[in-house]
């Protein structure tokens, strides 16, 4: 029987996921940061498949709210096999009309977060003796974004965590790895593909954009067994999108 901690479940790809990982047979913790009633019906929906869930508030950019989250999921579980990083936010600035303060909130929740929650979640996955830790990039990562260098920079520097956290946890059983979503239907994008949907999908390859269900799939690959002899890899999942 296995563990997950899985940031920002309450919606969109962290809640796809952790339905699927619950339909699959696997505990999970729910954490949010606003969304308490939407984490909430997360954990009650979980809870329906048969495994344990929890819901769990932290804002994955402060060191005390993760310390006190991965105390959490000790106290309820016991143990923890898998990690997942996909708690994000964005936002659209031209370069000269970024704050240093938007730069650094958005590399605080997207980058810094990932460091923290895996930095305080190691000892439990390595007590386990398997683990997984998956990171959720960004197609930008390697497009980059015109008025998003500070989501292009925490998304490409995701990366750079992955392989070196898959470097040095490989010894301890812990594989490390990244999914690079393109355009997913969430919150996240729904301002914008509300008015450009058409037109984002026009230039995808597939024709449409993606719905966090599918993402979820390859994240839950990523988790599981079968993912034996991947480490320290970016699966993008963008439709066939590349540099646009
Ligand atoms: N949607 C896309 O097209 C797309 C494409 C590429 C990559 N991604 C990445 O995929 C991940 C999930 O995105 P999404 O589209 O599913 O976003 P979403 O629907 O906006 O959901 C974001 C989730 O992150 C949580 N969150 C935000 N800031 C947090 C913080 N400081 N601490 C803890 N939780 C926090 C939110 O919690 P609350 O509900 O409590 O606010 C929510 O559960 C992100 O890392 C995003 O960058 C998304």
């Amino acid at each position: 029987m296995k563990y997950a901690l899985i940031t920002g479940a309450s919606r969109g790809i962290g809640r796809a996921t952790a339905l699927l990982f619950a339909k699959r047979g696997i505990n999970v913790a729910v954490n949010y940061l606003n969304s308490e009633e939407k984490a909430q019906k997360v954990v009650d929906e979980a809870v329906r498949y048969g495994v344990r869930a929890f819901s769990v508030r932290a804002d994955v950019s402060s060191e005390e709210d993760v310390k006190r989250m991965i105390s959490q999921v000790e106290k309820e579980f016991g143990t923890l096999h898998i990690l997942v990083n996909n708690a994000g936010l964005s936002s659209h600035y031209n370069p000269e009309e970024l704050s240093l303060d938007e730069w650094n909130r958005v590399i605080a929740v997207n980058l810094t977060g990932p460091f923290l929650v895996t930095r305080y979640a190691i000892p439990l996955l390595k007590k386990a003796g398997w683990g997984r830790i998956i990171n959720v990039s960004s197609l930008r990562a390697f497009s980059g974004s015109a008025k998003g260098a500070h989501y292009s920079s925490a998304k490409a520097g995701l990366i750079g965590l992955t392989r070196s956290l898959a470097l040095y946890l490989s010894k301890f059983n812990i594989n490390v790895n990244a999914v690079a979503p393109g355009y997913t239907r969430t919150d996240m994008t729904a301002g914008y593909l509300k008015t450009k949907e058409h037109e984002i999908s026009a230039r995808i390859p597939l024709g449409r954009v993606a719905e966090p269900e599918e993402v979820a799939e390859v994240i839950y690959f990523l988790a599981s067994e079968e993912s034996s002899y991947i480490t320290g890899e970016v699966i993008t999942v963008n439709g066939g999108i590349y540099f646009t």
